[in-house]
């Protein structure tokens, strides 16, 4: 009698042990999987108007939000791997900032800025689409020595390149380039391989020319085209491209071509949604070729 009371208790005491044990096992492993999750480096979309931003965000699985600033990131998951829509509002200053908030924030593995633009390029229609093999700033620039009632001719104005050396960017010769930042060569691998799922227009590999400025004089879209080889122009896309070659993070820039005045194509906000569907299919492409760990 007195044994089977031990038992008894001795079971009492047991089971609640062996529940707890089943329980620590299974939140091990959940944090386990949660931690492989955050281990996986985020690929980081950035579009600067809400049309070219939500499109996208609302494509991603599992979506957080979260705000830096002005800044809206949207934190979710593509084929189950971490993909970060940034809208980063429009021009050079917004986008860097952006750039440089989520680079410290999230660590990206690659970043693809994306969005529209005008055209340089005649041969370019709205709704083609180009990749930037290089992007370069088309606002920074050294005006020509001219003393008062002399005028002002921005047609001699010469490139300026701020990455050039520490030195005055005015006094130093070597400054006086066009600086170029390259598309990284796995991204653009990505977009060309699905250029065939895009069927609203072309898509060409090509430089893309950003500034806090709207071009509208022919003449002047024409010089950039021919003095810097811009196949578009747009307003952030060489921005990010400094910041993410700052911190050397692979970079593309894709902007589709809602308006082109060299060729009289008229502004057609529809773009912004086509681009992001494009940018979608490189963006699972570039996932199904990354190596698994
Ligand atoms: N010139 C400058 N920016 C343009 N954009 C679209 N077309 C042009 C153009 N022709 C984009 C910019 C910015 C917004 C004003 O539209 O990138 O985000």
């Amino acid at each position: 009698m007195i044994n089977k009371v031990c038992k008894r208790y001795v079971l009492l005491a047991i089971i609640p042990l062996l529940l707890l044990s089943v329980l620590v096992g299974c939140s091990s492993a959940s944090q386990t999987e949660a931690s492989q999750e955050t281990d996986q480096r985020p690929i980081l979309i950035e579009g600067p108007m809400p049309i070219e931003a939500e499109n996208f965000a609302q494509k991603l699985k599992n979506v957080k939000e979260e705000k830096s600033g002005t800044f809206v990131f949207y934190k979710g998951t593509v084929d189950n791997y971490p993909v970060i829509v940034v809208k980063t509002g429009k021009g050079m200053e917004n986008t860097a900032a952006a750039t440089a908030i989520a680079i410290e924030k999230y660590n990206p593995i690659a970043i693809i800025n994306q969005g529209t633009s005008g055209g340089h390029d005649p041969d370019l229609n709205v709704f083609d689409i180009v990749l930037g093999k290089r992007t370069t700033n088309i606002g920074s620039m050294k005006t020509a020595d001219k003393a008062k009632n002399e005028g002002m001719d921005p047609t001699v104005w010469k490139p300026m390149d701020l990455m050039a050396s520490e030195g005055s960017a005015g006094e130093d010769p070597d400054a006086e380039k066009i600086r170029y930042y390259e598309g990284d060569k796995d991204l653009l691998a990505a977009a060309n391989a699905v250029k065939d799922k895009y069927t609203k227009g072309k898509i060409v590999e090509g430089t893309i020319g950003s500034a806090d400025v709207w071009n509208n004089e022919i003449d002047r879209i024409n010089w950039f085209h021919k003095k810097y080889g811009t196949s578009v122009e747009e307003m952030e896309t060489a921005s990010a491209a400094q910041i993410a070659k700052a911190y050397d993070t692979p970079f593309l820039g894709i902007r589709i071509l809602s308006n082109n005045k060299v060729n009289g194509g008229k502004y057609n906000p529809n773009t912004a949604a086509a681009n992001q569907e494009y940018v979608y299919e490189v963006v699972k492409e570039y996932i199904s070729t990354m190596p698994s760990e």
